[in-house]
């Protein structure tokens, strides 16, 4: 099978990417990535002599190059985006862009070269916020309520996914999942910007008063759930993909980061609130799991040991990261707070 994969330079992509040659050695997977800012071919360094593996540097918004990629390609899995909530409030262009038209783009080739099958990543602040004291979670039959560019541009893409399937038969699924985090996360999302923080004598910066809520995910587990949609899902079906069965607050999860790395609550700061802060997100998973039989095999604790494990042993990588734009940008973000 021929795999095209968008965006598999980024975070989620690129463990896709390594988890999809682990457990398909024989498939053939196109990267096609155009290396924004999040994108690092380092990520994919262990593999960039597999014959099966090829790089494709482009931008899923031409139409000729997307074409062209996608020449006797079976499936596609679409990762592609600009993904940062904060820097979608700072410029939304980049979202707009990316996430619609480049995912209508895509949709276009996939029906020209008659794709057996198109996988769209989203995620589940498509739905907006939760309350605090409700147990509500989110399902697959919940209205969408985007609230931020970010995920306005992703409940977009989400609605041509399906159109394409319901008017031109495109053989597609769509997954929404929680907050992920793991290796090679780029150090701008709260987990490996604390943990980096503190490797760097730094604080931790706590939005507002900090009980806002997400359902984090270990990305093994996602790149499982996506696995399992590809090979088992229904054309046409959405499926939601959630990491934790309580709520933790972003507080607790910055303390018990301060627990394992061995610091306190000194090395945390308060700062200024992000607009339109989504309260709480909490995902019912039951849908991928009776269907498809998947959960989730990491329990929070420990998958963040050992993602803290992993940015310890490999501070070149995120020193690389955080140099250069990345820091201009921490300034804009940071400097007001
Ligand atoms: P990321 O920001 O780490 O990586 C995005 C990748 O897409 C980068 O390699 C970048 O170079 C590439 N890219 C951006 N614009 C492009 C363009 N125009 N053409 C080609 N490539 C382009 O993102 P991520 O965290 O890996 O997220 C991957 C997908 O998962 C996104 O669609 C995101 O919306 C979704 N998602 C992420 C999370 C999360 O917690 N990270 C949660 C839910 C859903
Ligand atoms: P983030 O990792 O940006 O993901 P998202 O906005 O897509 O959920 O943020 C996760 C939560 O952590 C969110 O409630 C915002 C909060 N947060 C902080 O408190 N401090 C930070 O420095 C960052 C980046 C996020």
């Amino acid at each position: 099978m021929k795999l095209l994969v968008t965006g598999g330079a980024g975070f989620i992509g690129s463990n896709f990417i390594l988890y999809w040659f682990q457990k398909h050695p024989e498939d053939q997977i196109v990267n096609l990535d155009k290396l924004t800012y999040a994108g690092n071919l380092e990520n994919l360094s262990s593999i960039k002599d597999n014959p099966k593996y090829s790089f494709a540097h482009g931008d899923i918004c031409d139409p000729a190059l997307v074409d062209k990629a996608m020449k006797d390609v079976d499936t596609v899995v679409h990762f592609a985006a600009d993904s940062h909530v904060d820097r979608s409030i700072l410029d939304p262009d980049p979202f707009i862009k990316t996430n619609i038209e480049g995912t209508y783009i895509l949709l276009k080739a996939a029906l020209k070269n008659k794709v057996k099958k198109f996988h769209h990543v989203s995620t589940d602040e498509v739905f907006g916020s939760l309350s605090l004291d409700s147990k509500d979670k989110f399902n697959e039959k919940t209205p969408y309520d985007p609230r931020s560019p970010y995920s306005a541009s992703k409940a977009s893409s989400d609605h041509l996914v399906r159109a394409f399937h319901e008017t031109y038969e495109l053989p597609i699924t769509i997954s929404n999942c929680s907050n992920n985090f793991g290796p090679y996360q780029f150090p701008e999302k709260l987990i490996p910007l604390a943990i980096t923080n503190l490797m760097e004598g730094k604080k931790v910066p706590i939005y507002g008063d900090g009980l806002y809520i997400r359902d984090w995910l270990y990305v093994e587990d996602h790149c499982e759930a996506i696995n399992l949609v590809l090979q088992k899902g229904k054309n046409g079906e959405t499926y939601l993909v959630g990491g934790l069965t309580q709520d933790i607050p972003n507080i607790d999860i910055v303390k018990k980061i301060l627990q394992v790395m061995g610091h306190d609550e000194s090395s945390t700061e308060q700062v200024k609130d992000r607009p339109g802060h989504d309260r709480r997100y909490s995902i019912d998973w039951s849908k991928i799991k009776n269907e498809l039989g998947w959960e989730p095999k990491h329990s929070f604790d420990q998958a963040l040991k050992e993602t803290v494990d992993w940015y310890k042993t490999n501070k070149n990588w995120w020193k690389h990261v955080k140099s250069g734009e990345y820091r201009e940008y921490y300034k804009k973000q940071y400097d007001n707070a």
